[in-house]
């Protein structure tokens, strides 16, 4: 694959969590127009994806694919030029199968002519699903395309869309950038609809399904907990909680929403540069489940410098308060071998939603915390 691609998980949007295959160039415009408007681009927002339903029903006579003439007149190229005169990228979708999951024309057995493709319209990102594959292997179908992006010369960060059928986590490193975990996400707190990989999960029957991965994700791979669900339906609360969660997971952050309509404080949640800040951590280590009692999950994650990123969710259906004892509780990671004494060393606290610093570790942690919100905190050594 393209090494130096996805350093850190990519961030961006994708058309698919709310329009579906109803796509089209006036969309994609304004949705980039809205990147630079709402300081989404500013927060460090780059990639605009098309997700499936881009395409005509057939490839032309020479066996190209081509946009679809009413959704997309003025074709690829023109977009991908729009997208990059704005100073971000531009992504794109197929499916290993011989036809997308929608039932637009599939890559198997023409991955090398669609990579050049994709390149001569300068595309930077290429989510590649997992639909109508019979008995293909997934490993190699996706190394195929790989090789195919690699040959065809352009920089492509490629996002593997298998559903964790194959446990991609296992084998996608030098594969792809970053991998599926799961079936698609649906905009729920706790619900799942469906059965086996096509089942459709809400934000934490997602978590729990992929909880002991995490030391298969680093700079360069990341495990993809699905394009994002804030702004389409949930609480705020369940909102923040959900990009606290993503980014606690180093996951993609991938917008899922319509940016021509968000609320002030579904932005002020995507926009949030303190929390994005984790996601985006040099170290890319993802975290982890440090506890979860009295319908409290505690969420952490090491970040550079000896920092660490901790987010306490309330799980109940009540605004709670907690009076968390740091020295009882201690932190750290099994995975690096990383455990603080918090009575030899202290770590200044602050609140990456609220952007207010809330004292140091010498005293208890206290707080009221709403039902399904989150009180997500980054620890720096004194
Ligand atoms: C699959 C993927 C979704 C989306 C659709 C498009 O279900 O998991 O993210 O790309 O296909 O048809």
């Amino acid at each position: 694959k393209f090494e130096g691609l996805a350093e850190t998980p990519p961030l961006g949007w994708n058309s698919w969590n709310t329009f579906a295959t109803d796509i089209n160039e006036e969309l994609v415009k304004g949705i980039a127009d809205k990147f630079i408007e709402l300081g989404l681009k500013d927060a460090g927002y780059e990639y605009i994806v098309l997700d499936d339903g881009w395409m005509a029903k057939e490839r032309d006579a020479n066996g190209n694919l081509i946009a679809d003439p009413v959704k997309f007149p003025n074709g690829m190229k023109a977009l991908a030029d729009y997208i990059h005169s704005k100073g971000l990228k531009f992504g794109i979708y197929n499916c290993a199968g011989s036809k997308t999951c929608g039932g637009y024309p599939g890559s198997r057995g023409f991955e090398y002519q669609d990579a050049r493709l994709y390149a001569s319209w300068d595309v930077d990102y290429l989510k590649y699903d997992w639909c109508n594959t019979e008995k293909l292997n997934a490993e190699g179908a996706y190394m195929t395309m790989r090789d195919a992006l690699k040959k065809a010369g352009r920089p492509i960060v490629f996002s593997i869309c298998e559903w964790g059928d194959n446990e991609p986590w296992k084998w996608a490193k030098d594969v792809g950038h970053a991998w599926r975990v799961t079936g698609d996400i649906i905009n729920c707190w706790d619900c799942e609809i469906g059965h086996g990989s096509w089942s459709s999960r809400g934000v934490w029957k997602i978590i729990n399904l992929r909880e002991d991965i995490r030391k298969f994700a680093g700079p360069g791979h990341w495990n993809d907990y699905d394009m994002m669900e804030v702004g389409n339906g949930m609480t705020d609360a369940e909102d923040r909680s959900h990009f606290a969660m993503w980014s606690m997971l180093a996951s993609p952050l991938i917008m899922g929403n319509d940016l021509r309509t968000a609320s002030k404080e579904t932005v002020k949640t995507l926009a949030n540069k303190e929390v994005i800040a984790v996601n985006q951590d040099k170290l890319g280590i993802q975290g982890f489940r440090f506890s979860n009692e009295n319908n409290f999950e505690i969420w952490l994650k090491p970040l550079e410098k000896d920092a660490w990123a901790m987010t306490f969710v309330n799980m109940s259906d009540e605004t709670k308060s907690i009076d968390f004892d740091w020295i009882k509780h201690g932190f750290g990671d099994d995975l690096n071998g990383k455990w603080v004494d918090l009575k030899q060393q202290k770590f200044s606290i602050r609140d990456l939603y609220n952007h207010k610093n809330l004292g140091d570790t010498s005293s208890n942690l206290k707080a009221e915390i709403g039902s399904h919100d989150v009180l997500m905190i980054k620890m720096v050594k004194k």
